[in-house]
């Protein structure tokens, strides 16, 4: 049966970039008026977001802007925006973070999860603002094991960091080598795998553990990583509004990671890691930016895959529920609606190209 409207609770985005500043501004707005109840902001900025007092700082400044919109007025978008949009704090992990210091901010609420970002011996990190990652895993172990004991969850870019490892295989080195150790030394430490790409490591996700119930290790997943293989990297030359990190797989990963999500695996959740960089820095011969820019059309994005995967039934667990308890939030009580109504999307947001831009999806958040 054909289906041409969905109701769901307001969806989480759980994992996003909204930078700072003027780029702040710029892209805030469409998360808002994507309904969504709030979303984990990522804390890789310029200076990141490494101390209780950072992540206090930057949560005013996210709220200010958030605050600053005038909620009579109908957004960019044509929805209002939302002033309840939770902004949920992470703390970026490094090889001097203190344990005592991620429990008390944990505790004080100044942030719901810690965030690793992993950097190789000379200081490269794999993705965006990664630099200041973590060089010693095993350092880390005390920090893990304070986090295993106050519940606190991992957020993990699970990517090996190497020169020497190919880039298709970041992922998956990394889920033997780093993932692995560390559910087997902290049994009872959550962990979310971010942006996950690899079918093997969706094999593993999916099947780690004894049960659902005692399920620890859960997965986001983006729109884009959904939609696109590797070869959207190189359609028409090559293309950078195509390149992010992880980098998008060869066919047989996407089409594995996408049937765990369409069909309705609950270890999987909706995190767009959308992430804008100016188009000047996208566009650069060398040393392009990685990071696709996907919060304007977010949940019109993942309809459409649900959709053309005859799975929308699906949809509402993955954009709204789906171990949403780890970050501290409830499933919304409030609905937004999604209509078969096929959408023009606007080709940048200010300097930021926007993902699929300029095209038209067949799906419309309407309210
Ligand atoms: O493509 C990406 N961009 N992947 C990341 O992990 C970071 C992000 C960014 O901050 O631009
Ligand atoms: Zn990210």
């Amino acid at each position: 049966m054909r289906i041409d409207k969905i109701v769901v609770p307001r969806w989480f985005d759980r994992h996003l970039h909204i930078r700072d500043g003027e780029m702040m501004k710029t892209v805030l707005p469409c998360t808002l008026n994507q309904r969504a109840t709030g979303a984990i902001i990522m804390p890789n900025l310029a200076d990141p977001i490494t101390s209780i007092e950072k992540a206090k700082a930057y949560r005013e400044r996210i709220i200010h802007v958030r605050d600053s919109y005038n909620m009579d007025l109908e957004g960019p978008f044509g929805v209002p925006v939302l002033r309840d949009f939770v902004p949920c704090m992470t703390c970026y992990l490094t090889d001097n973070t203190d344990p005592e210091e991620v429990v008390r901010g944990f505790e004080e609420g100044a942030w719901r999860a810690v965030k690793l970002y992993m950097a190789n011996q000379k200081g490269q990190g794999g993705t965006t603002g990664s630099a200041h990652g973590v060089r010693n895993l095993l350092g880390r172990y005390p920090v893990f094991e304070a986090m295993e004991k106050h519940k606190i969850p991992l957020l993990g870019h699970f990517e090996a960091v190497e020169e020497d490892v190919d880039e298709f295989d970041r992922e998956i080195v990394s889920v033997e080598r780093d993932l692995k150790p560390i559910l087997k030394s902290f049994p009872g430490l959550p962990v979310v795998f971010e942006h996950l790409t690899d079918g093997r490591a969706a094999d593993f996700v999916a099947h780690c553990g004894c049960c659902d119930e005692h399920a620890r290790l859960f997965a986001t997943v983006t729109a884009h990583h959904l939609m696109i293989n590797r070869n959207a990297m190189f359609w028409g030359g090559m293309n950078p509004g195509h390149y992010c990190k992880p980098v998008p797989k060869r066919e047989t990963h996407r089409a594995k990671v996408r049937q765990y999500v369409t069909s309705g695996n609950r270890r999987f959740g909706a995190g767009t890691d959308s992430a804008p960089h100016d188009e000047s820095v996208k566009s650069r011969c060398y040393g392009c930016a990685a990071g696709i820019f996907t919060a304007p059309t977010a949940v019109e994005l993942y309809t459409t895959v649900f959709d053309e995967d005859d799975a929308l039934e699906h949809l509402g667990p993955f954009l709204s529920e789906n171990f949403l308890a780890l970050y501290g939030m409830d499933v919304s009580s409030e609905t937004m609606t999604i209509e078969r109504t096929p959408m023009r999307t606007q080709e940048k947001i200010g300097n930021v190209q926007v993902f699929k831009g300029g095209t038209e999806l067949p799906w419309k958040l309407v309210g």
